[in-house]
């Protein structure tokens, strides 16, 4: 489990906390709900024990990324990223969260100071002149170091052949340095794993990085040589200090720098801790300013089992969920339902299960039955708890360890089972209130005995429940006001500020407090809570994808190649063919070149004159949207790009690709095949693929130079 720099050992009291920067090249998804809800939770949780706390947001909006994906919008890049980068902030804002500052890469704050230290690694001779040529990854924005056409190692997706002058950072001269900070301050990257992950990359031996390029043009300027633009992720690493006023000389900037860098955690998903873990304490090394203290690792969500990505298509957003639960009900259900640091599964069943068992009915119930009973029994106002027995001060000693426990996991970031801590606590506040059973007044007992023990149960119980609102206010901010508030207590916010959520000690709730109303916290979910959410995405992927694909492909200059390790499953189903049990055409077989396409193989197979293979219309097409059927496990529902029409093709390659890597890859198509039915969805055309093996299985026809999408072949 990753542990939480221990603020307090740091002399300025003070704590910085960064997002990664989300690309506006799609909408926000739960993915990067999650990351900015944990660093909400915890620079919420800081901010309560009176600790100076700066948290940071925003969107990387330069490169070819965002450059393509604006194209395919028909917008410019400024104002498509605007328009984006407005969503996600808006997003934030809608769920309540509490950064301090959002900072776009296309401010001027920003440029001005990746340009100051551009030119300052420059100047410190960490910077050359030199020329790259290679694969590029557009949709990680990344220079990978593979063949020609071979797909990129992190995300699987098409590589681009580039060759062009770039600036290069000696990157290689870091190498030792970076091997020691990761053993002498073993807590910089974490969890352990992602630790081990980036000690391996660092000493399979570092290459220079290329730090410009020429032939991208939105993007910040180099200074001094204007015609290339400066690299998108050493100008979006550098956000995390811009936005504190690196590269200003006003005096409140100045100070603000000094305040808080270095970063105490730079929260980020595990796909991008190279460049986190790597290049930037790199750079920084080069200008000789201090290095974050941690970089900590979210592991991804996955919905449908693979990541939650825009460009896969398989996202679901934060609004649907914020529509029909609320946003505590979502910050409680990540925090609570993935172990931070590995992956974890959304689906809308676990949601609504957790939801009604641990909110509705847990915590939302517990705290309406007592606030009721206060007011029924009490006209509203605390009363004294009188001597405790040994259930008050079994519940005392619980809520004392649970304290302690809550705090020792939450700072080591094991929100799940703090989480769990506090909820045994919950249960045991429950429990010990059906089994007092306040509400009943046994024949032989007297008024005024019932009233005290009414009293010391309700008193026990609200005290309990306090205990327990304070601790989970950082992570269910909206309905631990509303408690606070029919606890009398007033607003919980002030309350944080004060410092009344931190040093928690029994004995808080005085008698005599007057409670509030009672209001709902967690309507219970019903049925239709899981379609309702369900018919709100509905549609809503293929718009996403869409735009990102055309991003990360539309202009492809790389030979796409046939996956090298499409496997042989050695099952003894049918062949598969694109679609399934569809004939092989004339066409298919013209292409083969492997052993199938042996005198052996073609037995049976006619001759045909050209008139005949002027009637197969074969295509060049683009790969937009790749999915799997449901119930049809040799399915993939594709949706491609002709040019001058999008279609829907299934091809029966499911077993042999993952859908994700097909995305933006440039196939062949029959794209004059009637259209047929398979499992209900039309299916118009048919992709072309080598039959390998005695089980057929397919490999993809591509070509080894760039060909313009719709492309006849004859
Ligand atoms: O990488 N599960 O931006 P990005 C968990 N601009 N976290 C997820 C997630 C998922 N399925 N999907 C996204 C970039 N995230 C760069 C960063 S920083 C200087 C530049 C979260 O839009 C997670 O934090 O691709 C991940 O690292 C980030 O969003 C990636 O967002
Ligand atoms: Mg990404």
């Amino acid at each position: 489990m990753p542990t939480l720099p221990n603020p307090s050992q740091d002399a300025r009291n003070s704590f910085y906390i960064t997002t990664p920067i989300y690309y506006v090249n799609a909408r926000p998804h739960l993915g990067h709900a999650y990351s900015t809800i944990v660093c909400d939770a915890v620079a919420r949780r800081k901010r309560s024990q009176g600790i100076a706390t700066w948290f940071l947001t925003g969107t990387d909006e330069h490169g070819q990324k965002i450059e393509r994906s604006a194209k395919l919008a028909g917008k410019s890049p400024a104002e498509f990223a605007t328009a984006i980068s407005g969503e996600f902030r808006s997003l934030w804002d809608r769920m309540g969260l509490t950064y301090d500052d959002y900072i776009r890469t296309t401010e001027d704050r920003h440029k001005r100071g990746v340009q100051r230290l551009f030119a300052e690694l420059h100047d410190r001779g960490f910077i050359y002149k030199g020329s790259y040529t290679g694969q590029y990854c557009v949709s990680d924005e990344a220079f990978v170091d593979v063949p020609p056409g071979a797909p990129c190692p992190d995300c699987g997706r098409i590589t681009e052949t580039i060759s062009e002058e770039n600036y290069f950072f000696k990157l290689s001269a870091f190498e030792r340095k970076l091997l020691e900070l990761y053993e002498t301050h073993p807590e910089f990257v974490q969890p352990e794993a992602r630790r081990n992950e980036v000690t391996a990359f660092v000493r399979s031996s570092l290459k220079d990085v290329s730090v410009s390029r020429t032939s991208v043009s939105w993007g910040v300027p180099v200074p001094g040589d204007e015609k290339h633009v400066i690299y998108v992720w050493f100008d979006a690493l550098v956000n995390y200090i811009t936005a504190l006023g690196y590269g200003s000389d006003a005096p409140e900037d100045k100070a603000r720098f000094e305040k808080f860098w270095p970063a105490n955690v730079h929260l980020v998903g595990k796909e991008i801790i190279r460049f986190h873990c790597v290049y930037w304490p790199a750079f920084l090394m080069a200008a000789g300013l201090p290095l974050p203290k941690s970089v900590i690792a979210n592991g991804w969500l996955l919905f449908d089992k693979t990541k939650m990505s825009k460009s896969v298509g398989n996202i679901v957003r934060a609004e649907t969920v914020l529509e029909v639960l609320g946003a505590d009900a979502l910050r409680y259900f990540l925090l609570r339902e993935i172990s931070f640091g590995h992956d974890g599964n959304f689906t809308f069943e676990a949601l609504v299960q957790r939801y009604n068992a641990d909110l509705a009915n847990g915590y939302g119930n517990l705290v309406s039955r007592v606030v009721n009973m206060v007011h029924r029994y009490f006209g509203g106002v605390l009363p004294e708890t009188g001597p405790m027995g040994d259930a008050e001060t079994s519940i005392q000693n619980d809520a004392g360890l649970t304290i302690v426990e809550f705090n020792t996991q939450f700072e080591a970031m094991d929100f799940s089972r703090a989480l769990e801590s506090l909820w045994a606590l919950v249960a045991a506040v429950d429990g010990y209130l059906t089994a007092s059973a306040p509400w009943k007044k046994p024949a032989e007992v007297s008024d005024e005995a019932h009233a005290k023990t009414q009293a010391r149960v309700l008193a026990t119980a609200a005290e309990a429940i306090r205990i327990i609102t304070a601790l989970v206010h950082p992570i269910l901010p909206e309905s631990t006001g509303k408690v606070w508030l029919q606890l009398g207590l007033g607003n919980i916010e002030e309350a944080a500020k004060r410092g009344d959520l931190k040093d928690l000690a029994w004995g808080g709730l005085r008698a005599g407090t007057s409670f509030a109303e009672p209001a709902p916290l967690f309507p219970r979910a019903e049925k239709d809570a899981i379609e309702r959410m369900q018919s709100l995405e509905s549609g809503n992927n293929l718009s996403a994808v869409a735009a990102v694909s055309g991003s990360s492909g539309e202009a492809s200059s790389s030979p796409v190649i046939s996956e090298a390790t499409a496997p042989c499953s050695g099952s003894t189903e049918a062949p598969v063919h694109a679609p399934v049990s569809e004939p092989a055409v004339p066409a298919a077989s013209a292409l083969e070149t492997t052993a199938a396409g042996s005198d052996a193989a073609r037995e049976g197979i006619a001759q045909i004159g050209i008139e005949d293979f002027a009637k197969v219309e074969l295509r060049v097409a683009q790969i937009l949207v790749a999915e799997r059927v449901p119930k049809a496990d040799k399915l993939l529902r594709l949706e491609v790009d002709l040019g001058y029409e999008k279609r829907q093709i299934l091809a029966g390659i499911a077993q042999y690709y993952e859908p994700e890597k097909l995305i933006g890859r440039k196939v062949v198509i029959v794209a004059n095949l009637a259209p047929r039915k398979l499992r209900g969805l039309e299916s118009n055309g048919m992709v072309v693929a080598a039959s390998i093996g005695d089980h057929g299985a397919p490999v993809l026809a591509g070509f080894l130079e760039d060909v313009p999408i719709g492309a006849r072949l004859k």
